[in-house]
Parts: C-alpha cells; sequence; structure tokens
C-alpha cells in the first residue's frame, strides 16, 4: 500500500504527479487561502508525510494527532513555522528546501535597498498621483548605492550572494555574525564587524539572519539608534527580528532614512499597520523567492525530500538529522 500524503496547499501539477508516483496524495485545493487548521488537524490523523508552507503552524499539539506522519517536507529555507523540537521527540523528519531560493532571495533584497534609497515606489505614486508638475532640484532625492557601506547581519548563503552584488555596485561590506567566516572574508573581500559597530557604520544594513528565539527582536529601538540619519534597513528574513513598533518611530522621527522590508511579524501584515501609512518604507508580501523557476524548483525538492524519506531514505535537506 502507498503511504498517504497531505499537501497543504494546491501546488504545480507536475510536482503532484511526482508526489503521486510514490504515495496516495490529498491536497488543500486553494491556492491563495490557507488550509483551515481544524482541516489540517483532520488531515494530518492519517497521513505518513506532510508537504507544507511557510503559513502552516507546524506545532506540538497538532503532532499530537498526527501518529502515523514519519515527515514533514516543509516548501521554504527557513522553518520557524515547525516546532522542530517537538517533531524530533516524535520521531518526525523535518525539511527545508535550501540553496536553491539563494540568487533570487539575493536579487529581491538587493532590489528592495535600491527601491528603498532611491525612492522608487514612493515616486512611482507622485507621478500616478498627478504631482509631477515640474523636474526640480532636490525633488524626490535619495541615497547613493554605488560606492555606499552595506552591512550584512547574518552571513549565510543569501548574505554571500548579496555581497556579491554589492561588490559590482563598488560598495564595501562588513557582515556580523555569531560565528566568524575567515574564508567567506577573503572570497569576498568582506570585513568582519561587531553588531553595534556595523549599525553605526553602514548605510545600508540587510537583515538575513534566520528566525529564532535568539533572534526575536534583534534589530530594536537601542540597534535602530545607533544607524545613521541617512541609513536604509532592509528585511528579507523574517519580521519578528525587527521590532516593527520601534522601527515606525525610527522611520516616523527621521532617526532612520528608510526601510525596505518583505516580511512582517503578522502575515498578511494588515493594510492598516502604522508602517504601511509612511512613504519611506517598501513594503512588499513576502515574495523573496518568487520568482517561477525558484518557486518550482523548492517545490520539486520538498517533494524528493518527501519521497526519500518515504522509502526510507536520507532526504537531503534533512534538518534535524540526529548528529
Ligand atoms: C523561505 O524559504 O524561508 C522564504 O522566506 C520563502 O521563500
Amino acid at each position: 500500500m502507498k503511504p498517504h500524503v497531505y499537501v497543504t496547499r494546491k501546488i504545480d501539477s507536475d510536482i503532484v504527479a511526482k508526489l503521486n508516483e510514490a504515495a496516495e496524495v490529498s491536497m488543500w485545493p486553494e491556492e491563495d487561502v490557507p488550509v483551515p487548521r481544524e482541516v489540517l488537524e483532520r488531515e494530518i490523523r492519517h497521513a505518513d508525510g506532510l508537504f507544507c508552507l511557510l503559513t502552516e503552524k507546524i506545532d506540538d499539539t497538532l503532532l499530537a494527532g498526527a501518529e502515523r506522519l514519519s515527515v514533514i517536507a516543509n516548501m521554504a529555507v527557513g522553518y520557524n513555522n515547525i516546532d522542530v523540537a517537538a517533531a524530533s521527540a516524535r520521531g518526525i523528519k523535518v525539511t527545508n528546501t535550501p540553496g536553491v531560493l539563494t540568487e533570487t532571495t539575493a536579487d529581491l533584497t538587493f532590489a528592495l535597498l535600491m527601491a528603498a534609497a532611491r525612492r522608487l515606489v514612493e515616486a512611482s505614486d507622485y507621478l500616478r498621483r498627478g504631482d509631477w508638475v515640474t523636474w526640480s532640484p532636490m525633488q524626490l532625492t535619495g541615497q547613493d548605492v554605488y560606492g555606499a557601506r552595506l552591512g550584512i547581519i547574518g552571513l549565510g548563503r543569501i548574505g554571500e550572494a548579496l555581497a556579491r552584488r554589492a561588490d559590482a555596485f563598488g560598495m564595501q561590506v562588513s557582515y556580523y555574525s555569531r560565528t566568524r567566516k575567515p574564508h567567506a572574508e577573503e572570497r569576498l573581500s568582506l570585513t568582519y564587524a561587531e553588531m553595534d559597530d556595523l549599525l553605526r557604520e553602514s548605510d545600508f544594513v540587510c537583515i538575513l539572519v534566520p528566525y529564532s528565539p535568539d533572534t526575536h527582536g534583534l534589530i530594536g529601538r537601542r540597534e535602530l539608534s545607533l544607524m545613521k540619519s541617512t541609513a536604509v534597513l532592509v528585511n528579507t528574513s523574517r519580521g519578528g527580528i525587527v521590532d516593527e513598533a520601534a522601527l515606525y518611530d525610527a522611520l516616523k522621527s527621521k532617526t532612520i532614512w528608510a526601510a525596505g522590508l518583505d516580511v512582517f511579524e503578522r502575515e498578511p501584515v494588515a493594510t492598516d499597520h502604522p508602517l504601511l501609512t509612511l512613504p519611506n518604507v517598501v513594503a512588499l508580501p513576502h515574495i523573496g523567492s518568487a520568482s517561477v523557476k525558484t518557486r518550482l524548483r523548492m517545490g520539486h525538492m520538498a517533494a524528493d525530500n518527501l519521497i526519500q524519506a518515504l522509502q526510507g531514505g536520507t532526504p537531503p535537506n534533512w534538518v534535524n538529522r540526529p548528529e
């Protein structure tokens, strides 16, 4: 008998076909509506494998009803939506999709940096509103990107890919991470900086550290107060890393120049969220990895991980593999 897999969102038919070869597949039929918790609770009871997205909270309460479950394949590199310790305690493998989204997410991070620095969204809105009556010397002036100083918080794959883009823009790049990366420093001509120094010295600060209880609120009022008044903060990791109330105050009072945000503490962010009232915020709906190719690759990778695990093999991207 084939194992049973539940897929929490409508996904590409080729990926479903791949899963179908190895399992009986049930799938939540909506593309843009998340699976309701009660449906997931019901479905997970008789699932051997779960294919899920970062929008699903996979906690211990849910797993308590998942007696047959042996693998959770998350279609994301980040897996803070899953209680990995609870999964491990129940002998459930957890997998993610690293690598395939690195360049796409670095592209988006750099695009946000530029959009916030040069006020692209604000300028486009200005034009569409009909406010453009003449060219004038200081109209919609922003911050230079070329030759500026970039500080990267969290030098993983995406951080390194961002550093390569910054190099082409003549930027000086420093980074902060819990452990120093001497090889990357040499390869990419990066300098290591303690976090406070990085915040004080950078024209652009990009957050690329993974979200965990340790990084929750990493950038708060004190950290924002250290930044230059001309600095731009970019977050394409997870919203909870930045204290949003503190960020609002810093942007409103021009303690910092602008922010580019692809992620929010609560997603979808409420349309009346104070940050969205500010012209110096470029806000996106968590689209860092959203290119057609990359999202398909992520889906295939999650499916491959799931199938390998169901067949008793070692999934390539097993995040809670015992030492
Ligand atoms: C991830 O993979 O963790 C991103 O946030 C979405 O691609």
